[in-house]
């Protein structure tokens, strides 16, 4: 790779400037290794800026033969696409007839599957994504393993339960194959349930499931620890307190913060060359008390150096997050029509009128459960660990509320805009602490993928029956609790378009150094049944596949089908726009 003028210069001007004018901290040199490191808010390989679109493709390892491993590689890097994020584990309580498995986790005990079903898979994986130049970045495991097991009725006094419905379903009111979502890999509360737990938070806090995570997390890290192909180490995906497994009412930020660091610590002492991440949705919380100490201003003059013209780094409040809620709402109103804004007669939102919003309004909704801490998550506690490399977040706006509506604005254009406040705001954590944070995952479901849509902490599709891709209506952004399954549920494909552009845009613009959407989709793959890639078992109700040939799962993010061009020359735009700059 060829290292330019401007990234030499600026690389020459930070780090002097951050040599010179803070000498107590350390400063990483951007060596020319070939691991992914960071100085600053940047990745560096090979002694370059390493800015990054990435995809993800949890399924990698579930694929049947070599080949498709290829063929899939082979078609994400013709898009110049360098990072893929998949899952590192799958963990099974007896050991399958068919498929892919790494662990098997039963009765107290683990043991590991080195087979060619085993390990060997993911062999495969690094292998070809080494002769591809694709890093990949490998997830631990999963803050959701939904079970027909779990007691749903179960109430320990004050249990935060947070479960839905067990039945597994789809299209075809069949069973999904195993490893066919991606809350199907195993994860935390398998842990749990064969360890003979309660609750979902005593993963992070027990100390026998700590010494057991971390035991598989050494088989795993000291395998590829010399290999380049590996981006990062994701300690789990999704991490927080509660789960299909309820968590403890006593759950807090802290505990998952403290696990984050205790597991880092463990994986950087078998580890010096690869980065560990977090792989949390990003939530913050004002008000906790940090565990680990949080900057005030930015940390480096390098940053604000390296930003240029993004704005400077300001440390989040609550105060902060409603008056600047506050003043974007009052410009979007002051866009009204003018007797809209002074008739009082409200505005219509979601086919509803409603009254214009005072700024009373705004403050008493509150900052919103991504930055109040109820969700368990304290990302910028956990971005201070220092064995975390780089910060991580995600965006999925079916699933989770990133703040309160603009009354002024359509459905749509909230969910967009709320899309980019996040974004943005997290380019300012980066900036602040003077690390990098990528948007590891981020997906908007259509209207045509409705019907095989799962949310992650569930198994079924609650909008299987849902076949009207044809409506036109308003683009609904209810999130899928209120799901109901006679209603139209998600955007347009040109909505997707919008909003999949506008947030790789608004990350490129305000400093996220690496943006993943979520996710791939490989068609021509080789089917066996009772796995992931079954014969005739394509729940897109599109173009029937043969017996012998297959698609990748599809939990509603997928961009197989209609719009997949255009999705692909969306992200093919954003590499050649990171690569640029
Ligand atoms: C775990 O224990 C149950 C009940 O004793 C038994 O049925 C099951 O086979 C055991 N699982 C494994 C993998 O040993
Ligand atoms: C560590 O993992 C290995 C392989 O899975 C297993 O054989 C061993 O019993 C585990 N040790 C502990 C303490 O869990
Ligand atoms: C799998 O692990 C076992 C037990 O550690 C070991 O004896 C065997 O050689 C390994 N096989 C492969 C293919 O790595
Ligand atoms: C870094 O250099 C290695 C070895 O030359 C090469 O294989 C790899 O693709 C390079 N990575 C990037 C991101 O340029
Ligand atoms: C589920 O939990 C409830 C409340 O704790 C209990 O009464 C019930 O027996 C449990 N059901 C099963 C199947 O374990
Ligand atoms: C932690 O989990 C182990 C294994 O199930 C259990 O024996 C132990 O009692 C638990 N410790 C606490 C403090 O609950
Ligand atoms: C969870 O964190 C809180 C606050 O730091 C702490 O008081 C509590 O002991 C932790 N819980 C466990 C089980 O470690
Ligand atoms: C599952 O996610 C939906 C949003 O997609 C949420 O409304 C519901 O409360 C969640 N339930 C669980 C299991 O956390
Ligand atoms: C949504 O935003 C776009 C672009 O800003 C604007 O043209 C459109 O009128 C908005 N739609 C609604 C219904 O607010
Ligand atoms: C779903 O929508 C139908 C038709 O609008 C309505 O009759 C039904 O009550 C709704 N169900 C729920 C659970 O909201
Ligand atoms: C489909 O896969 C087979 C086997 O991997 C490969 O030989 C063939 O070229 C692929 N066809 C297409 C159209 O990708
Ligand atoms: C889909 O796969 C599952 C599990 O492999 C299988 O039981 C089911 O019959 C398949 N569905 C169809 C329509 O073939």
């Amino acid at each position: 790779m060829q290292l330019s003028l401007t990234k030499a210069l600026t690389l020459l001007v930070c780090t002097l400037l951050s040599s010179a004018t803070v000498p107590t901290k350390t400063v990483k040199r951007a060596d020319s290794s070939q691991f992914v490191t960071t100085q600053g808010s940047n990745f560096f390989v090979n002694g370059s800026q390493f800015p990054f679109i990435g995809t993800n493709a949890y399924w990698l390892q579930a694929l049947n033969e070599e080949q498709d491993i290829i063929n899939t590689f082979s078609n994400i890097s013709a898009l110049g696409i360098k990072v893929v994020r998949t899952w590192a584990f799958n963990d099974v309580t007896e050991i399958p007839e068919t498929g892919t498995w790494f662990q098997l986790i039963a009765n107290g005990t683990t043991s590991i599957n080195n087979g060619t079903n085993g390990l060997q898979k993911l062999d495969m994986i690094i292998k070809h994504a080494e002769s591809f130049g694709i890093y990949v970045l490998l997830t631990l495991t999963n803050n959701w393993s939904p079970s027909a097991t779990d007691n749903l009725t179960a109430s320990i006094d004050g249990l935060k339960s947070s479960v839905q419905s067990r039945a597994v379903v789809d299209t075809f009111n069949s069973s999904r194959p195993r490893n066919f979502l991606s809350n199907d890999y195993g994860g935390m509360d398998v842990y749990v349930r064969q360890f003979g737990l309660k609750t979902h938070d005593e993963f992070y806090t027990n100390q026998t499931l700590l010494n057991v995570f971390m035991n598989y997390t050494t088989q795993i890290v000291t395998r590829y620890v010399d290999s380049p192909a590996v981006f990062a180490w994701e300690l789990a995906n999704d991490a927080r307190c509660n789960s299909s497994v309820a968590a403890s009412p006593g759950c807090v930020a802290q505990n998952i913060t403290q696990w984050h660091s205790t597991v880092a610590q463990h994986i950087k002492t078998l580890d010096p060359n690869h980065l560990v991440s977090s792989g949390t949705q990003g939530f913050l919380c004002t008000g906790c008390q940090k565990l680990f100490p949080r900057p005030t201003s930015p940390a480096q003059p390098s940053a604000r150096a390296v930003a240029g013209r993004r704005s400077v780094a300001k440390p989040l409040t609550k105060e902060r997050i409603i008056r600047e809620r506050n003043e974007q709402w009052k410009k979007t109103r002051a866009l009204l029509p003018k007797s809209q804004q002074e008739s009082g007669e409200g505005i219509r939102v979601r086919g509803r009128w409603i009254s214009t919003p005072t700024k009373r309004q705004s403050d008493s909704q509150g900052v919103g459960s991504a930055f109040d801490g109820s969700q368990g998550v304290d990302s910028e506690d956990i971005l201070g660990i220092p064995e975390i490399g780089f910060g991580s977040f995600q965006l999925f706006p079916d699933q989770n509320s990133y703040g309160p509506d603009d009354p002024s604005l359509s459905a749509f254009n909230n969910t967009l805009q709320t899309g980019i406040n996040w974004i943005t705001t997290q380019g300012q954590i980066a900036q602040l602490f003077d690390k990098p944070v990528s948007l590891l995952g981020f997906g908007l479901v259509t209207q045509t993928n409705a019907p095989d849509f799962v949310p992650f902490n569930s198994t079924v599709a609650p909008f299987a029956s849902d076949t009207s891709t044809a409506v036109s209506k308003a683009s609904s952004t209810s999130s899928a609790s209120s799901a109901n399954s006679t209603q139209t549920f998600g955007v347009t494909d040109s909505e997707q378009d919008t909003a999949y552009s506008s947030w790789l845009n608004a990350g490129i613009s305000s400093g996220v150094s690496g943006l993943i959407q979520y996710q791939w989709s490989q068609g021509n793959l080789t089917t066996q049944p009772d796995t992931a890639i079954s014969p005739n078992n394509d729940t897109t109700g599109e173009s029937s596949n043969s017996d012998t040939t297959g698609e990748s799962p599809n939990d509603g993010y997928s961009i197989q089908g209609v719009g997949e061009d255009t999705v692909q020359s969306i992200l093919q735009n954003a590499v050649q726009s990171v690569s640029s700059t």
